[in-house]
């Protein structure tokens, strides 16, 4: 009987944590007791004497001085706060451990990476203002007594933008990766070129900056209306800028993946560099409509020579392991009419244009190899046969990432249908324009990474889950955020979650109080208060 009440007031206090703790992406275990340790007038954060220690407990102390109006103190060692190291295996890279108790607030890692996601959760834990920007007063600062240890289930936990179709300022791409961080997501995939726009500087090729970022008109309502605004569009990003936002991303323990397409979307360079095309002579101009269009880089030797030249810039500003190169919907049009591509096609022994493409594609996976980086790319790049080190990013369904972890190739699953976030969440006759489909919260929640068809030993190299942000429809920064969250939350929480600890109802719970942290980050999510104060393109409104 006495074990039975035990185990019954366990349970209880178990349960009452779900009922009280609102983490989001949900922990791997939670314990609570009754009761809160409260922050003191002068709070002390202790961390180990390490410089990416220190920043972490800066950052800490850094939010809770803007919410509190009181900065702590950091101090090397223990504190009321203190970050510690740990030789726990069991943490991993990213995993940490929070103990609540009335000595305060420890936690636990091996890295500084861990650490930081520990302080994501002790924010979590307190009053929702500690996200506020200035102080607010009359709060209660308090962390319920818990015992958490949370380790995340996919080590690949991603979010992709498109600054292409619409560009995004430098501003928002940090509010972007502010958030990113905040939901524990650890890769930020930035589409930077495209047909209609090319938006990062490159030094040898100055022509991408004054005739490819630029684009006569854009189009209006939705593409089937096939009308346009008449206004001539363009944004840029430095390299010093690019730098600044790396530097940003690496401060929150995010990893930036810049995305180069090629052969296919490459309309914006051809304006820029013909020679490069299908036809020398042709005026090409930026892309004005959506869609994809049959213009694609010619693979002469002249095109490989640039699009090196191009990814040797973008390696030098770019330091993570992966660099994206697009790989998705170049079609075949140009190269069976082109004398050019028929006799290299035969040159190489080739099967047709697929084998093209792939041997394209296999050249610059051995270039961007031979500078000590991986490539990534759409899942496309299996037609015609997949390059030796090539991670896939499975978009059209789940059969690419499938068929890629069968080979024994990584892959990242970010499926149409699940994690496309310019999709319709809500009926499209209450919605503004977007691009088409339905994926409302609960169906992006309901996406299981790891297809039962692949076995434990493939199953391995499923990485992790990606949300994809594309911007056709997506004019600016707040409708970006109206489209992206809370959908992207419950794709972090995929990530980052076990399988059997995911549940949409109790998800869905924590996020009522979820939002109005985001209310306090001033985030014009689907749903939120200040959804009508931006203007949104709505169907009445073409
Ligand atoms: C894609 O959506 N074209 C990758």
């Amino acid at each position: 009987m006495k074990r039975f009440l035990f185990g019954l007031i366990c349970c209880m206090l178990v349960h009452s944590a779900f009922a009280q703790v609102n983490v989001i992406p949900k922990p791997t275990q939670v314990l609570t007791a009754k009761g809160a340790w409260a922050l003191k007038a002068k709070t002390k954060i202790g961390a180990p004497a390490d410089t990416t220690w220190a920043h972490v407990a800066n950052m800490l102390a850094a939010q809770l001085g803007k919410a509190t109006g009181q900065v702590p103190n950091i101090v090397k060692g223990k504190g009321d706060i203190s970050l510690v190291v740990s030789g726990d295996a069991s943490l991993g890279e990213e995993g940490y451990r929070l103990l609540s108790t009335p000595k305060g607030v420890t936690i636990q890692a091996r890295t500084a990476k861990g650490a930081f996601y520990g302080v994501q959760t002790l924010l979590q834990l307190l009053p929702v203002e500690v996200f506020s920007e200035t102080p607010v007063a009359g709060v209660k600062w308090t962390v319920p007594y818990v015992t958490i240890k949370d380790v995340p289930r996919y080590p690949y936990r991603g979010l992709m933008l498109d600054v292409c179709r619409h560009f995004m300022p430098i501003e928002f791409v940090k509010k972007y990766i502010d958030l990113i961080a905040l939901h524990k997501q650890n890769q930020f995939h930035w589409h930077l070129t495209d047909d209609q726009g090319w938006r990062i500087e490159i030094k040898k090729y100055p022509e991408l900056k004054t005739i490819s970022s630029k684009r006569k008109e854009t189009m209006k309502g939705h593409y089937r209306d096939q009308k346009f605004d008449g206004k001539p569009y363009e944004g840029f990003y430095t390299q010093d800028e690019i730098r600044e936002v790396i530097k940003y991303a690496q401060d929150r323990f995010v990893n930036v993946i810049p995305e180069i397409e090629m052969p296919g979307h490459a309309l914006a360079a051809l304006a820029a560099y013909p020679q490069l095309g299908n036809n020398p002579d042709k005026i090409y101009e930026v892309g004005t409509k959506w869609g994809v269009y049959d213009d694609v880089f010619m693979p002469r030797e002249e095109t490989f020579k640039f699009l090196e030249d191009v990814l040797k810039e973008v390696i030098d500003l770019f330091p993570g392991k992966y660099i994206h190169i697009g790989g998705d919907e170049c079609p075949k049009v140009q190269w069976k009419e082109s004398r050019f591509a028929q006799d290299l096609i035969r040159k190489e022994g080739l099967k047709d244009e697929h084998g093209l493409q792939s041997y394209v594609i296999k050249r610059i996976d051995k270039f961007i190899t031979s500078k000590g980086r991986r490539m990534i790319g759409w899942d496309e790049i299996l037609e015609g046969g997949l390059s030796p080190n090539a991670t896939v990013m499975s978009w059209r369904g789940i059969d690419g990432g499938i068929a890629a972890a069968k080979e024994r190739h990584d892959v990242v699953m970010t499926p149409g249908g699940f994690c496309y976030l310019d999709h319709y969440q809500a009926d499209p006759k209450t919605q503004p324009v977007a691009f088409g489909g339905f994926t409302d919260l609960a169906k992006s929640y309901s996406f299981e990474p790891t297809p039962e068809a692949l076995s434990a030993e493939e199953a391995r190299h499923i990485l992790g889950v990606q949300g994809n942000v594309w911007t056709e429809y997506m004019k600016t920064p707040a409708y970006v955020q109206y489209m992206v969250w809370p959908r992207a939350t419950a794709l972090a929480e995929v990530g980052w979650t076990s399988k059997e600890g995911r549940n949409f109802e109790d998800f869905s719970k924590r996020l009522e109080i979820h939002k109005k942290r985001l209310d306090m980050l001033g985030v014009n999510y689907f749903g939120a208060p200040t959804n009508d104060k931006f203007e949104y393109v709505w169907p009445e409104k073409k």
